[in-house]
């Protein structure tokens, strides 16, 4: 009941980003009330990565820097193990079970058809090293202002076999209305190059006061609002980062800015973990 008078009444009134700073201070100082952050000492490593955070609302390092070498190579052999090829291509892929797996998981899914989750095929002992990372944990916290916890990690595969026009959402840029404070992480469990179809940030855009130069207009579509890719580019192209990178490659992002998933090419997929940091206290928290 609470629930649904927070998400119906309290959710429309109070998420719309991209934020100010003002908002985000306020939003910061509130859920610190009875769960107080106290800032940690950063190494320059982590300073600098806040301040990239605050500036460009995205940036990208590798594992090697977030001390989980060991790790990832665990995990990304994990992969390899189910049947899943370094080329990124389904062509490649011996293993009929697997390609079944995919298939079936395919028709399961009807609206979000180009991405499949992988996370009941990988033992959840893998994950725990990423979502309790200390450094992961360090560079979210002091760029949020707030305790925070996990609250979401799969392994996605996307994937354009369907080719269905229709489920190409994420496809076109949006904001995320999870709230006002969060943030993602992906690690790319294979190499991403543009075929495998990378993540694409436009830096700066999860700043109100820099987005007041632009007129880039929403589209309601199902419940969620996206922006025309083309609108977009005609007035940020320059701002657009595009993740690609090889395996161990991390982003972490702040997706109240403008973000999308490049489409893979046909045959191509592209494998990574996908984590999200909120707040301790969830009260202003509205991820469906
Ligand atoms: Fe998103």
């Amino acid at each position: 009941m609470i629930g649904s008078l927070k998400h119906r009444i309290l959710r429309p009134i109070i998420i719309n980003p991209p934020y100010s700073d003002f908002y985000r201070n306020l939003a910061s100082k509130f859920l610190n009330i009875r769960n107080s952050f106290t800032k940690t000492e950063l190494s320059e490593f982590e300073k600098s990565r806040v301040n990239e955070l605050k500036e460009d609302g995205c940036f990208s390092t590798n594992i090697e820097q977030l001390n989980l070498k060991d790790q990832f190579e665990r995990l990304s052999n994990e992969v390899l193990k189910l049947g899943f090829t370094k080329s990124g291509n389904f062509k490649d892929i011996k293993n009929e079970k697997l390609l079944e797996y995919v298939k079936t998981k395919m028709r399961e899914n009807d609206v979000k058809g180009y991405k499949i989750s992988l996370s009941g095929l990988i033992s959840q002992n893998f994950i725990k090293d990423y979502t309790q990372n200390e450094k992961i944990k360090k560079i979210v916290s002091n760029y949020l202002n707030v305790n925070i916890k996990n609250t979401y990690f799969d392994i996605l595969l996307d994937h354009n076999l369907t080719e269905n026009k229709e489920s190409t959402e994420t496809q076109l840029f949006h904001r995320d209305h999870n709230g006002i404070l969060f943030l993602k992480v992906f690690i790319y469990l294979i190499d991403v190059n543009i075929e495998n179809g990378p993540y694409s940030y436009v830096k700066r855009t999860h700043n109100k006061k820099y987005m007041r130069k632009f007129d880039v207009k929403k589209i309601k579509i199902r419940k969620n609002y996206r922006y025309n890719n083309d609108n977009v580019y005609d007035q940020l192209k320059q701002n657009e980062m595009i993740f690609k990178g090889n395996k161990g490659t991390v982003v972490f992002s702040d997706t109240t800015g403008l973000h999308r998933g490049y489409l893979p090419q046909r045959d191509y997929y592209r494998i990574l973990l996908s984590m999200t940091f909120e707040p301790e206290n969830s009260f202003l928290t509205f991820t469906d």
